[in-house]
């Protein structure tokens, strides 16, 4: 008799925000080819239609939703048609996230303000909405895994990042008060976060960009000097992201809960 694969997500429903490129894409993509139902969301309509048209043509189910996950009244609006369209929910990634770059004496209150809205509400509103659908008793009532997308800047200081940094420090410790208060309540619900190194997507191109504006080197210095800071030599895939991320949504890690789970070459440790 074949082993249970508890890698694999066949039965399950996943949403992924920020779905339309870079790792939410990949997550997206990764989810689906373990065998779950994924709904993709994104404010970005054509690329996130982009992300669900390359699943469905390689066999996978997906859906795709423009959601903003700074609007408290669609997240509702957005799980109720994730579960009449897929049918149950039982995945969340918190993936979509936004990037300032810049010292912080020259950061405006303005920009840190709309940073903290989409990286720490956005995942506040999400994880709200989700342990309400999926405790037992909710609208969707099976319980579920929640993953939340944090950085390695929300574990160490990163020079230019300060505003961003505490954006994803906030995402780090409020994931272990949704995973332990789940527990201690019997939702069977977990929630873990993710903090990659850099991945190169848009996000870590525009780092580049305003790096290389910032200290007066060249692209190709900005991106050595990166590089070099993981000790595994090279700078991240989107699918070194997206495993992780699908192991923590796996029955796999059914006993990882509250855990920071850094996805960075070694950087964090260094
Ligand atoms: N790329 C990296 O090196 C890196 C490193 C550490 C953490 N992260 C985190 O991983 C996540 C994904 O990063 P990425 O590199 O793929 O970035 P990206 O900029 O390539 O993609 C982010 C996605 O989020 C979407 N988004 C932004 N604001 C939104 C909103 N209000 N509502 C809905 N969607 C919104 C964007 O439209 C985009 O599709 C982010 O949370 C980011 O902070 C990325």
């Amino acid at each position: 008799m074949a082993e249970q694969d508890e890698f694999r997500l066949d039965g399950k429903v996943a949403l992924v925000t920020g779905g339309a490129r870079g790792l939410g894409a990949e997550c997206a993509r990764v989810l689906a080819a373990a065998g779950a139902k994924v709904m993709v969301t994104d404010i970005l309509e054509e690329a996130g239609a982009a992300t669900v048209a390359g699943i469905t043509e390689t066999g996978g189910t997906a859906e795709f939703r423009r959601h903003d996950v700074t609007d408290e009244a669609a997240w509702a609006t957005t799980v109720t048609q994730t579960i009449d369209t897929l049918g149950g929910f039982d995945i969340l990634v918190n993936n979509a996230g936004v990037e300032v770059v810049g010292t912080l004496e020259d950061s405006t209150y303005e920009d840190f303000r709309r940073v903290q809205n989409v990286n720490v509400d956005g995942v506040y509103l999400g994880c709200r909405q989700a342990v309400q659908a999926m405790k037992p008793g909710g609208v969707a009532g099976r319980g579920g895994s929640i993953v939340n997308l944090s950085s390695l800047a929300g574990l160490v200081g990163v020079p230019h990042m300060s505003v961003y940094g505490a954006s994803k420090g906030a995402v780090r410790v409020f994931t272990k008060d949704v995973a332990v208060e789940c527990g201690r309540f019997g939702y069977g619900i977990r929630c873990n976060s993710v903090h990659p190194g850099l991945v190169e997507t848009e996000m870590a191109e525009s780092l580049y960009q305003q790096s290389h504006e910032l200290t007066g080197a060249s692209l190709e210095e900005v991106k050595a000097t990166f590089t070099a800071a993981h000790p595994l030599g090279r700078l991240g895939t989107p699918r070194d992201i997206a495993n992780a991320v699908r192991f923590l949504a796996s029955e796999a890690s059914s006993w990882i809960t509250g855990v920071e789970l850094s996805v960075d070459g070694g950087w964090a440790a260094s």
